[in-house]
């Protein structure tokens, strides 16, 4: 069977390496694929070090707009590789430890919460533990409704780490999320959608029509706007309302200073002047 998340022919590969696939199609979209099918995608030591140059190689190609992260094959991350991960990092030793850690969470949390560019999470398969960090890091979800979720540390002896429960209390209630960690129980795309966990669950096989069909949407909206917004959003809900004040309109100016099509003042003019369009009802006219 043809998996879903297997990249079009004929895209364009972003560079090579070991465990992920990145290759941007004609449309402007990198698709990021977590690339060890034979372990479920697992994140081991390498393919964390490898995803920070994935994110690095992306945010800098202007031809990418939009990133999304999948999986290859039936998973879309089994989270934490148990065995490279965690028995042989321990037996490495504490610094080995930090900075495993370190590299793991470089790139599942800091630089993809943040990313420069719009990030979609489609989520094809199962998805355990680690692997909510970049799911709730990522801007925008989208899951097959039959994918299967869990927080099972539970179920293999250690509550989540790293900033896993963070992450989930970032984006579903509490109630939910003390269930999932607590019992270990498994979860469907339908239950994460209804939970919010990710934005809708679609049946599998149109799943990675849906995701390029969002992706094409905010890969042809105004790149500076979208930033600004998403770091709005996202660092202000921590903040006091007068310093997220300060600091959104802070990010407001930012945005029209250093918008390049100047698209507030096309806005502007296309909706008071020319009456060509209502902002209410869709993006302006570029360029
Ligand atoms: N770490 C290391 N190896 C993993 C892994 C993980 N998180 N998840 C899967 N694998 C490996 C298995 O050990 C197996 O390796 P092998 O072929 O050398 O024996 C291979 O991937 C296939 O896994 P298998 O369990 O046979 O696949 P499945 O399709 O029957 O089941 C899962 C898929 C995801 C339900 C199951 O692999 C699983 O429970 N994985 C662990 C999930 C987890 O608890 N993750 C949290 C870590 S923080």
């Amino acid at each position: 069977m043809t998996s879903m998340s297997e990249p079009n022919k004929g895209n364009l590969s972003l560079g090579e390496w070991s465990t992920v696939l990145a290759e941007v199609d004609g449309d402007g979209i990198a698709w990021v694929t977590l690339n060890r099918p034979e372990k479920r995608n697992a994140m081991n030591p390498k393919l964390n070090e490898e995803m920070i140059e994935v994110l690095d190689v992306i945010e800098c190609d202007d031809s990418v707009k939009v990133l999304v992260l999948t999986g290859a094959g039936e998973s879309f991350c089994a989270g934490m590789d148990l065995k490279e991960y965690f028995r042989e990092i321990d037996a490495g030793g504490p610094i080995a430890r930090i900075r495993s850690r370190r590299t793991s969470n470089e790139w599942q949390y800091r630089r993809l919460m943040f990313f420069a560019k719009p990030t979609i999470a489609m989520v094809n398969g199962w998805c355990f533990g680690g692997a909510f960090t970049p799911l709730v890091a990522c801007d925008l979800a989208i899951a097959a409704d039959d994918a299967i979720f869990g927080l099972s540390e539970v179920n293999w002896g250690i509550p989540p780490g790293s900033v896993v429960s963070r992450s989930l209390a970032e984006m579903i209630p509490a109630r939910d999320a003390i269930y999932y960690i607590m019992t270990g129980k498994t979860f469907t795309g339908a239950q994460a959608a209804a939970m919010r966990l990710v934005n809708e669950a679609v049946p599998r096989e149109e799943l990675r029509e849906r995701t390029a069909e969002l992706a094409k949407h905010v890969a042809m909206m105004n790149r500076t706007v979208l930033e600004a917004a998403k770091t709005g959003f996202k660092r202000a809900r921590s903040m006091q309302w007068e310093t997220s004040e300060e600091y959104l309109y802070a990010k407001l100016d930012q945005s029209i200073a250093n918008d390049p099509e100047h698209g507030r003042e096309q806005g502007m003019s296309q909706f008071l002047d020319d009456k060509t369009f209502k902002p209410g009802l869709g993006a302006y006219k570029r360029d």
